[in-house]
């Protein structure tokens, strides 16, 4: 029930566990958070045979009920199965098992496997679960990590990989499966990663890796460099609020090792070499959610470090508009988890393209990494709210550092810039430090919101990223409708929203450099005021040009205007969460969400 607590934030509409009992299969499932079926298991006999399989839902097939909770089990109740991912093929491999006389209980796709796993086993009549298992694999399209146990082996427990995520966890005579080491890390820390297509058998004291046609393969065994009181909330009433707390360590920790005294950056673990990055034309930045965000200030800086196009796109999108890309394209795929979907197959395309591709991600041996040309990881440690925090903030660390190594490998002309950019990065933990403790008034300000119906948000450069961020932030947790917009769209028709009072938050560019861009926001903010809006103004320390015209003036440390997101965007997750709690909801699990999303 632990590893399954810690794997809660992957999903949380329905929980169920199976496990053997005198060698009977017995199973629990419930629709809702896994209390519901903790409770439902108080009442029980523990099992006496030692293996079990669990799961917690994010539905895709059928409405999140007791039924459609994992696992699932054929009509015989000898085999258990529980399935994460999508089987593409479902309708005809159910109108199939139909026809031999299968009787299908939910409305899942992954039901077939179970109906398939048993079909499979009474074919070949040897119980053998991992040759069923292999057998069944072939037959099934679209994304699967399936996990099964039979009655007929009580010391085993088989499972599939196809595009969802599967490690192993290598413990002292019990061995683990799971979607993430998190389900395991309170055991042991000693990890094997799964490749594609490949089918693992798992018993007490052996772990065995093959391919779908029996093969054994080799495997890549790791340790994993946190332990179990990394993913607890160490005293925190919800693990958003420690990790929004954890950010300066974050950014101190992906910046660590990386910046040499003399400046110079070394990112040898990108695994792309001088020559190559000499070599490229354009950049292209794929990515989800909150990670698209850090993309589209990514692409700010690395234009303007680096004089290579840049574009940014939602990676659902990419591959569907036949992008043009070749040898001289870099792509950047940033992703948290390393296991979005829509981000995995965007990085498929690019590489079928012959396009370089670069991984920026949390989670060490993940399937994005893993299947790009070069990978530089963040090294935010594990993220459990659901709502992207700490690892957003060392994503633009990331970005900041591949703009600037590709700008030093390049030479450029920016080369003074670039030298004061790297010195200024190593002073971000501290700001972020400062940031942390000029909250007050932005948590006073929150609890004074929770009737608001909306929440516009306007920034210009790359405060208007950092606007659509707070935008998310908000929909995520506080369940508000919430908008950006770039501060001088505003007028050409969304200023049409604002009438009295509408709570709008406005991200004022830094001072440096770019007054231009500073006097037009003071302009605009003047513009959605005479209309009514309430301001509610984020701004450098000092800025009284714009004091006079904000209702509320929230105030960020003084920095660099390409390095303001990773100040600006603390204000914005502070005041999420806290309206977010206003309003009585769950900020480390807000309704609808999942943290990865590995279907399409
Ligand atoms: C999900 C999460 C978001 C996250 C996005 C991308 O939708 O709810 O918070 O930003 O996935 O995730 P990734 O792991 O690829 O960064």
């Amino acid at each position: 029930m632990g590893g399954l607590a810690r794997l809660e934030y992957r999903g949380y509409d329905s929980a169920g566990v199976a496990v053997l009992n005198n060698g009977k299969l017995e199973t629990e499932k419930r629709a809702g958070k896994l209390a519901n079926l903790r409770s439902a298991l108080e009442n029980r006999p523990r099992s006496a045979d030692g293996i079990g399989i669990g799961h917690t839902r994010w539905a895709t097939h059928g409405a999140p009920n007791d039924v459609n909770a994992h696992p699932h089990v054929d009509n015989h109740n000898r085999v258990a199965v529980i399935h994460n991912g999508i089987i593409e093929n479902f309708a005809s491999l159910r109108l199939e098992l139909e026809e031999r006389g299968c009787k299908f209980l939910s409305e899942t796709d992954t039901e077939v496997a179970s109906h398939l796993l048993s079909e499979e086993l009474k074919d070949r009549g040897d119980g053998d679960l991992a040759a069923a298992m292999r057998g069944i694999c072939h037959r099934l399209e679209g994304a699967f990590t399936l996990v099964a146990m039979s009655v007929d082996d009580p010391e085993l427990v088989v499972a599939a990989r196809r595009n969802s995520p599967l490690v192993v966890g290598r413990g002292k005579g019990e061995n683990f499966l799971a979607s993430d080491v998190a389900a395991f890390i309170a055991h042991t820390r000693d990890a094997i990663e799964l490749g594609q297509d490949q089918v693992v058998e798992l018993r007490p004291d052996s772990v065995t890796v093959t391919d779908y046609d029996g093969t054994p393969v080799p495997v890549r065994e790791y340790h994993v460099d946190w332990d179990a009181s990394a993913a607890e909330k160490g005293g925190y009433d919800y693990f958003m609020l420690k990790e929004i707390a954890e950010q300066p360590r974050a950014v101190a920790d992906t910046l660590l090792g990386r910046v040499a005294v003399d400046g110079t950056l070394t990112l040898d673990e990108m695994r792309l070499a001088p020559e190559e990055l000499r070599d490229i034309n354009k950049i292209v930045i794929i990515a989800c959610g909150t990670s698209y965000h850090a993309g589209l200030i990514a692409k700010y800086a690395i234009e303007h470090w680096c004089r290579i196009p840049c574009e940014v796109e939602v990676a659902s999108e990419f591959r569907y508009r036949d992008p043009i890309l070749d040898r001289q394209t870099m792509v950047i795929a940033i992703s948290q988890s390393g296991e979005s979907m829509d981000t995995l197959m965007a990085v498929r395309y690019a590489r079928e393209q012959r396009a370089r591709v670069l991984a920026i991600c949390n989670v060490n041996g993940s399937t994005i990494p893993r299947e790009s040309d070069g990978v530089l990881y963040t090294h935010a440690g594990p993220e459990v709210g659901v709502a992207a925090t700490k690892t957003f903030l060392t994503q633009l660390i990331a970005c900041y550092l591949v703009g600037l190594y590709l700008a030093q490998v390049r030479n450029l002309k920016f080369g003074d810039e670039v030298n004061a950019v790297i010195e200024q990065l190593s002073g971000m933990p501290e700001q972020v430090e400062r940031v942390l403790s000029m909250m007050e008034p932005m948590r006073d300000l929150a609890r004074s919101l929770s009737g608001a119906n909306t929440v516009l948000f306007l920034g210009r450069h790359v405060g208007y990223p950092v606007a659509m961020e707070g935008a998310l932030k908000l929909k995520e947790l506080a369940y508000m409708h919430a908008e950006a917009f770039a501060a001088g769209e505003l007028k050409h028709g969304s200023i049409a929203l604002i009438e009295e009072g509408v709570p709008v938050v406005v991200v004022v560019p830094s001072r440096e450099g770019r007054s231009v861009l500073h006097d037009k926001i003071v302009s605009n903010i003047q513009e959605i005021r005479a209309r009514g809006a309430r301001t509610i103004v984020i701004a450098e320390e000092g800025d009284e040009k714009v004091r006079p015209y904000a209702d509320t003036l929230i105030e960020i440390p003084a920095v660099p205007t390409l390095l303001q997101p990773i100040v600006a965007t603390v204000p914005m997750q502070v005041f999420a969460s806290e309206l977010a709690l206003a309003k009585g909801n769950d900020v480390d699990q807000p309704r609808n969400l999942a943290k990865s999303v590995t279907v399409e």
